[in-house]
């Protein structure tokens, strides 16, 4: 099974490891069986299989919903899962809305922020529940940033992005997210923490990588983002099969060949 300790060893051992986010129980086995090293349970949820425009409707019950049906059928990837919106702004509420996760069967609390979340990183990572801090294009705040939009570009936010970083792991937090940086600085990032850093949209030298399930099997609404491959249409999964396509993702992101260059942002 798959743990923090793996993830760490892997980052030590410079072995690039896998996260895809899954919702349900069918997806779960399948990852499973093409060992996908970790899942989120991302409030990607809202959009994907709500049909919503963003992820601020997602509620902490919604989020418990999905990840109990996860921890029930893949018992060997670490599981992740979001918070979702306006649900960890008090210490009180971010606790019992973590606890709520935890007892559903998430591994780590994913949240999105900076370092205004290093209170909160160090009261969970107290109380037994290791995070998970998404930077950059944190899809929470899509109406603060006015739409999905790289984040990091130029001196100065990418220094306060890096500052961020190292603020939220010295408080105690267990994993970076990365989506939508430079791929630069997303290298800086991940050679100046100590803790595992997966990306999207940030490049081919984070430790890890995610994609939204949905888009790498060419499920899109609209136009897909410039960091997705769809593996399901890739010519080397011969059949196209779902499983086929988490097993390639898994081995193209071991052997390094994805993302490439067209996948990044600089
Ligand atoms: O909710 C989600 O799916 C996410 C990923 C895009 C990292 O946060």
């Amino acid at each position: 099974m798959t743990t923090l300790s793996t993830l760490n060893k892997f980052k030590k051992d410079g072995t690039k490891f896998t996260c895809l986010t899954c919702y349900d129980a069918m997806f779960a086995r399948m990852m499973e069986k093409a060992q996908i090293d970790t899942i989120l349970i991302g409030d990607s949820l809202g959009m994907v299989v709500q049909g919503h425009d963003s992820t601020l409707p997602v509620t902490v019950d919604d989020m418990a919903y999905h990840t109990a049906n996860i921890a029930r059928s893949n018992k060997q990837a670490l599981i992740l899962a979001d918070l979702p919106f306006m649900s960890y702004v008090t210490l009180p509420e971010a606790i019992a809305n973590s606890r709520k996760l935890m007892q559903a069967g998430a591994h780590v609390i994913k949240i999105e922020g900076g370092s205004e979340l290093c209170d909160l990183v160090t009261t969970l990572a107290q109380a037994g529940t290791p995070t998970c801090v998404h930077l950059g294009l944190t899809p929470q705040s899509v109406n603060v940033f006015g739409g999905y939009k790289v984040q990091g570009r130029g001196d100065e936010a990418g220094q306060k992005l890096l500052d961020d970083a190292k603020a939220v792991v010295n408080a105690g937090a267990a994993l970076l997210v990365l989506e939508c940086v430079p791929a630069a600085l997303a290298k800086a990032v991940t050679e100046a923490v100590a803790v595992p850093v997966i990306g999207i949209g940030a490049g081919a030298d984070t430790d890890g990588q995610v994609l939204v399930m949905h888009d790498m099997l060419g499920m899109v609404h609209g136009r897909a983002p410039r960091f997705v491959h769809d593996f399901l249409t890739d010519e080397r999964n011969a059949e196209h099969s779902i499983e086929g396509a988490f097993a390639l993702y898994q081995q193209s992101v071991k052997e390094g060949s994805f993302p490439k260059e067209q996948h990044q942002f600089s």
